[in-house]
């Protein structure tokens, strides 16, 4: 375990430094990480090396299942989209602690969760610098049994209330302010009993009531369109949008 210095209790955790950046970990993880290895149970060999390590089947490559002792989390290193990622892959540019992107996602999974919202408990982020820029990473509680919304439609068509809790759930966090940066069919979760959870709140932010949660909706609208292209109409179609919509009016 490589610490240095001693901890600093933080709104829903405490920070700890590393020898070339810091680590955030939510009080309720405190006991686990430390047990499972300081910063080292952000390094996916730490756990391959334990036989703990199962790659996650969607995203970007780079997110991980781990089992803990305890627990099952999931493992993500943030990586870049679009046209800078082939020339700085994982690394973003420093603009201090605070806008860290693992540690604003923590918080903000912190706070959304701590209230009841569907969102993963975070465990704990951590970055390291290097100059003007810096690598970042997160963990967070796996949601148990639980699959992606674009998967379950590459499989078999959703009931009208599936439908629905999804719109419920959506119409709950946006009511807690949460604009979602990147609000998809692969970001949206069920589980066997279809209890919905939402993911990847990189970029989110808490704003007052606006026109962003129309553009949140118009967003999923677009991806579901696209994930079902080729598929059988009636996996997304009106029907299915207005049973979401029905959802979330009623919310
Ligand atoms: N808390 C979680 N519980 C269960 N599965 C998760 C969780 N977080 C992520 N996953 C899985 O890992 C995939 C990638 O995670 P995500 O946070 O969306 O990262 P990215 O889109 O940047 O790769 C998701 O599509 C989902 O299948
Ligand atoms: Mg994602």
């Amino acid at each position: 375990m490589i610490v240095c210095g001693k901890s600093l209790a933080v709104e829903g955790g405490q920070v700890q430094r590393t020898v070339d950046g810091a680590m955030l970990i939510a009080a309720s993880s405190a006991a686990s990480v430390l047990e499972s290895g300081g910063e080292s149970v952000f390094d996916p060999n730490h756990w391959a090396a334990q036989g703990r390590l199962s790659a996650t089947a969607q995203g970007r490559g780079s997110a991980w299942f781990v089992k803990t002792e305890q627990e099952e989390w999931v493992l993500r290193h943030f990586r870049r989209g679009g046209m800078t990622a082939r020339l700085l892959t994982d690394r973003y540019f420093w603009l201090g602690e605070e806008r860290v992107r693992a540690f604003a996602e923590c918080r903000l999974s912190a706070r959304l969760h701590a209230q009841g919202l569907p969102v993963p408990a975070p465990v704990a982020a951590r970055y390291s610098r290097h100059g003007l820029l810096y690598r970042c990473d997160l963990i967070t509680r796996r949601i148990a049994g639980a699959t992606p919304l674009s998967a379950l439609l590459a499989a078999a068509p959703l009931s009208a209330a599936h439908w629905n809790g999804i719109g419920r759930a959506l119409e709950g966090l946006h009511r807690a302010g949460l604009d979602h940066a990147d609000l998809n069919a692969h970001n949206i979760l069920l589980d066997a009993a279809g209890t919905v959870s939402v993911i990847d709140l990189d970029r989110g932010r808490l704003r007052a009531p606006g026109r962003w949660a129309r553009g949140n909706l118009a967003r999923l609208q677009r991806s579901l369109a696209k994930v079902c292209a080729g598929l059988p109409a009636e996996r997304f179609d009106a029907a299915c949008w207005r049973q979401l919509l029905d959802g979330y009016t009623a919310g």
